[in-house]
């Protein structure tokens, strides 16, 4: 039999814990099925003393990840610290420098050092595999750049937050208001450590920066992403939705257009008899449609020990078999430099705002969307306050430039008493 595959294993959170459980349980099945034995040489966390749930006592412990990232006897450098730089990194760039195949659930770092980590892992002749990065125990990263690499992509979207998901559906199935809902997300430990990194979108974006880079042959640009987050989501918003046959959904959109790759993640009304529509709870969705495949759906755990270190172990059977495709599908220095796109298709949209309830102030709205180009389709007032009155508007499609340039003018008038919250209605 081949020489055993040896782990070096930085961070036993979670994750961590969850994939020494796998190496333990599933010795002979891994064994059976790359043709070489998985041994665990070495591991590191912050507090030595912590029970974790898993026997360690036969694992060397190294305070410091940096240390274990270069033994003599770890053949893959498995991160799962997190964070987009600090230990992580160096420990990332240790394990490449001293010629080491990484595996890492670590989209944040892969988002913001992925190009410079991709170059330095090719000019090592190794490779960075990044599964458990992206929608937890669902094989998407696989799917796109193995199985899908006869297709030209044209559109990645997708559900790739669970904690926001839980959030948005919770909200419309108990009728419970965003401010509860997330104490709630919180008191359930859903939420990450920064809970802006959720309900910001900025994780969920790190995802699909990932998948657009495979998608698009494009090197990884989470800077180019338009990113908005749930906060501002009432549950009036998604009872008014809910009306209209729709659901909210932090949707993100990778897809490529004459000017450059797209990408967006954002709240979206989304149909609710759609795929999409109807995930629940923190289930993650990915939708990839290729020229030849058409579609695919791939749905599954987003998150949680058991799916991100089953991820985890699926990259180290390929590297155990002796696969290793480049970290994003192709060699780094090919990936294309492409300016972020901002025109997005037009598409309908779903205003809500506050007006000062005096003369005029509906018809100073609708002067300024028509001076913009945007056309109303539908309209109510609703729940009438003293000196308030909440107003929906729907649009016809129009152009996200153009309703950008629409809402900084309604800022700008005496008559619409907050910022408005306006969300793309999404076909999918
Ligand atoms: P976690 O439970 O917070 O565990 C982090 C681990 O890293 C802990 O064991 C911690 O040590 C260790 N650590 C942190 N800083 C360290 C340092 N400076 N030196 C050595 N060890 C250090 O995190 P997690 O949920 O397992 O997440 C790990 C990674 O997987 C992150 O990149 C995350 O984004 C990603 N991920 C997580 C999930 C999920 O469902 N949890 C899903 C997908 C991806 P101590 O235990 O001693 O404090
Ligand atoms: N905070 C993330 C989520 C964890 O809620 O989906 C998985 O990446």
């Amino acid at each position: 039999m081949a020489d055993p595959l040896r782990l070096g294993i930085a961070g036993l959170g979670t994750v961590g814990a969850g994939v020494v459980g796998i190496v333990q349980r599933h010795a002979d099945l891994l064994t059976a099925r790359t043709g070489r034995t998985i041994a665990i040489t070495s591991v590191s966390a912050r507090d030595r003393s912590k029970d974790r749930g898993v026997d360690l006592s036969a694992y060397a412990w190294e305070d410091d990840p940096v240390t274990l990232a270069k033994r003599d006897d770890v053949d893959i450098f498995v991160e799962l610290m997190g964070g987009d730089s600090g230990p992580a990194l160096d420990a990332t760039k240790a394990a490449l420098a001293a010629g080491k195949d990484v595996v890492t659930a670590n989209k944040a770092m892969l988002a913001h050092h992925g190009q410079a980590l991709a170059e330095a892992a090719e000019a090592a002749g190794r490779t960075i595999r990044f599964e458990a990065a992206v929608a937890g125990g669902i094989p998407v990263v696989k799917a796109l750049t193995e199985s899908l690499a006869g297709n030209k992509i044209t559109r990645v979207m997708g559900v790739m937050n669970g904690t926001c998901n839980y959030i948005l559906t919770r909200m419309e199935s108990a009728g419970l208001p965003y401010d509860d809902v997330f104490a709630e997300a919180d008191a359930l430990g859903f939420l990450e450590a920064d809970p802006t990194l959720d309900v910001g979108g900025i994780d969920a974006g790190h995802k699909l920066a990932l998948l657009a880079s495979i998608a698009f042959g494009t090197k990884p640009d989470f800077d180019g992403m338009r990113i908005e987050g749930i906060e501002r989501i009432s549950i009036d918003d998604i009872n008014r939705a809910a009306d209209m046959g729709y659901r909210i959904k932090l949707l993100g959109v990778a897809q490529q257009t004459a000017d450059g790759v797209e990408q967006r993640m954002q709240p979206c009304l989304v149909p609710a008899s759609s795929p999409i529509g109807q995930l629940e709870g923190g289930t993650n969705m990915v939708v990839i449609e290729g020229d030849a495949v058409e579609q695919i759906v791939l749905r599954g755990p987003g998150a949680g020990q058991g799916p991100t270190a089953s991820a985890v172990m699926g990259d180290v059977c390929d590297l155990a078999r002796g696969i290793r495709i480049p970290t994003f599908g192709q060699p780094a220095g090919t990936l294309a430099d492409s300016p972020p796109a901002r025109s997005a298709r037009p598409a309908p949209y779903y205003l809500r705002m506050t007006l000062a309830d005096k003369p005029g102030a509906l018809a100073k709205v609708a002067t300024i969307l028509g001076q913009h180009e945007l056309s109303i389709d539908r309209m109510r007032q609703y729940d009438h306050a003293e000196l308030e009155a909440p107003v929906l508007i729907v649009t016809h499609a129009a152009a996200p430039d153009a309703l950008d340039a629409a809402l900084r003018a309604l800022e700008t008038t005496d008559v619409v008493l907050a910022p408005p919250v306006a969300l793309r209605i999404e076909a999918v």
